[in-house]
């Protein structure tokens, strides 16, 4: 076989034109939204540069496609300080509050005013600098000041280009959100429960998530996506009018909303937040209202900010979901603290695409102050569009309701004597039992594959595990005798042992030790990087790491004989 041998000018030369061409594919896929070449040709493109770049790693540059690929995990995220302030939103559910702030600007800045009208997207806020056009850093929004560093984990993005098009300034700080879709959401949820993991709550916490990982190739696997809806600050460049600048950024190959309008009168205004809020079911887009800010720049700086959000937007939110149904019982639960909750289980709805059964009560004395009773027909709404809450009864007249629910004197799970609302019985408790085995399972403690609710449940109730350290002994046999099946327990005999390795930092969060969670954990892993040399600290030099609170709690937890066996697996003794 012949090779035709390429100088390597001309190999130079053509990862160049693989590189414009992919893209040029990547921005009609994700911000144009009409791709002209087929996925099997797309990914011809990319193989072939693929193939170039290994054979030439010396021609690999930052903003190839081929580096979406992310790098090595990193620790932890270093910190980033924003470009300008990332405020919130003010944000009201009324008409009138947004008539009247449409007036108020006109009248303040003395002339009729053009507005910017664009979908709430409800997910994570990020900040995106560019330096002659390629993307330098990306960052959470933090506490508006300083953010996480999450560059490696954005650049897998794929509708997030790393290299702006054309003339682009020299210097630019968007901000955007990064998001996940319902469709997507759904189906990520449903392959995470296939793994037994645990499902994320709702698209955002899902993006978030995503976005957070240490390990990039996880971001990576995620169909994440981008919206950029504002500039925080440029060099280079001059707009005069948020409609201008947006379309100058969508030239630049940044995805902007597709849904974005310009809008003169308050009618105009009202009819999109209708429109919207019309579709919201259909959009396949997690959005909670519409945003309508001010166009003009200059009226925006005359403006200004209070600390807390920009005086030229306002949130117009969508009333939350809700339905009618009806209290089909009532039941309490005993969470990992011990905190006994009352729970409503209710007549199936569905809102917004999710079906309901359950919606929480709060507290014991939310329950008794509310006076629910089983039969009672009630509105349910999505509380920030995710934990199912009962908002009101619908009384009727001349109806007989229920009698009063008693509030339980008694733990549920246990029997043993409530201290408040409290079973004081912590792991001899086996609802608190399930609950820290939940816990030690979850993802962001030892991460134990098949550890789900079902698992944690039968584990307890088959006698299995009657302490937390019990569950590292069990072997795929044991889970077999147990009622586990032959394949649940190899998958959660193997997430078991892996488990047991799990470094430090995760451990500490996994022994449920009061106010130790993951940032607290990662600190104290990071001064004491072994369980021998946490144990051999003193409070004083805990406390100097995490203040006094943390450290008392820790020293307390180390030193109880009753958590003995559990810091024997792990120093690796059993
Ligand atoms: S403009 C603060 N436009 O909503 C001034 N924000 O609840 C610049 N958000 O954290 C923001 N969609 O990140 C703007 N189309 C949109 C938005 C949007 C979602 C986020 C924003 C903020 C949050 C406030």
């Amino acid at each position: 076989m012949t090779v035709r041998r390429r100088s390597p000018a001309d190999i130079a030369r053509r990862i160049g034109e693989l590189r414009d061409e992919i893209r040029e594919h990547d921005y009609r896929y994700y911000v144009l939204d009409r791709p002209t070449i087929s996925d099997s040709r797309y990914d011809r493109l990319f193989a072939e540069l693929v193939a170039l770049e290994g054979a030439h790693p010396e021609q690999v540059t930052g903003d190839s496609p081929t580096q979406r690929v992310a790098g090595s995990p990193s620790e932890a995220f270093a910190t980033v300080r924003h470009a300008a302030p990332m405020l919130s939103l003010d944000a009201t559910t009324s008409e009138d509050d947004v008539r009247q702030f449409v007036e108020t600007i006109a009248r303040t800045l003395g002339r009729a005013e053009a507005w910017v009208l664009e979908p709430k997207y409800d997910g994570l806020s990020v900040e995106l600098v560019y330096e002659e056009s390629r993307l330098m850093v990306a960052a959470t929004r933090g506490d508006g000041e300083r953010g996480e560093d999450i560059t490696a984990n954005a650049r897998t993005i794929r509708a997030l280009p790393l290299a702006l098009r054309g003339k682009a300034p020299a210097r630019l700080a968007v901000r955007g959100e990064v998001i996940l879709r319902p469709s997507a959401f759904r189906e990520l949820n449903a392959a995470l429960a296939k793994e037994g993991q645990v499902p994320f709550a709702n698209p955002r916490n899902a993006a978030a998530g995503s976005l957070r990982q240490l390990d990039p190739s996880i971001t990576k696997a995620r169909p994440l996506e981008i919206v950029i809806y504002d500039v925080l600050g440029v060099e280079g460049a001059k707009w005069t009018s948020a409609s201008q600048a947006m379309a100058a950024l969508r030239e630049f190959g940044l995805p902007t909303s597709p849904l974005h309008q310009r809008a003169t009168a308050i009618e105009a205004i009202r009819d999109y937040q209708a429109d919207l809020a019309d579709r919201r079911d259909e959009l396949d887009l997690e959005i909670d209202g519409v945003v309508v800010k001010l166009d003009d720049l200059t009226g925006r700086a005359k403006l200004g900010a209070t600390a807390h959000h920009p005086r030229w937007a306002r949130a117009w939110k969508f009333a939350p979901r809700g339905a009618e149904t009806v209290i089909e019982d009532i039941r309490f639960q005993v969470g990992r603290s011990g905190v006994v909750t009352p729970v409503a289980v209710v007549r199936p709805i569905a809102i917004g695409g999710a079906q309901i059964g359950r919606a929480t009560l709060h507290n014991l004395a939310e329950l008794e102050r509310r006076d629910l009773r089983v039969g009672d027909r009630v509105r349910l709404v999505r509380a920030g569009d995710v934990i199912p809450e009962i908002v009101e009864r619908l009384a009727r007249s001349g109806e007989r309701r229920g009698p009063k629910l008693a509030p339980p004197r008694e733990c549920p799970s246990c029997g043993t004597a409530l201290d408040g609302d409290r079973c004081p019985n912590r792991l001899a408790c086996p609802a608190q039992l399930v609950a820290a085995l939940r816990h030690v399972g979850s993802r962001g403690a030892l991460d134990i594959r098949g550890l789900g609710a079902v698992a944690a449940e039968r584990l307890v109730a088959s006698g299995l595990v009657k302490r937390l350290a019990d569950l590292f002994d069990l072997t795929a046999g044991d889970l077999v005798r147990g009622g586990f099946g032959e394949a649940a327990a190899r998958q959660l005999a193997i997430g078991i042992a892996r488990a047991r390795k799990a470094e430090l930092h995760r451990w500490l969060i996994a022994l449920g030790i009061p106010r130790v969670g993951g940032r607290v954990a990662r600190l104290l892993a990071g001064a004491f990087p072994t369980l021998d040399k946490l144990a051999a600290a003193s409070e004083r030099e805990l406390a100097e790491s995490v203040g006094p609170a943390v450290a008392h709690e820790v020293v307390r937890f180390l030193h109880d004989r009753a958590n003995r066996r559990l810091l024997e697996v792990i120093r690796g003794e059993r």
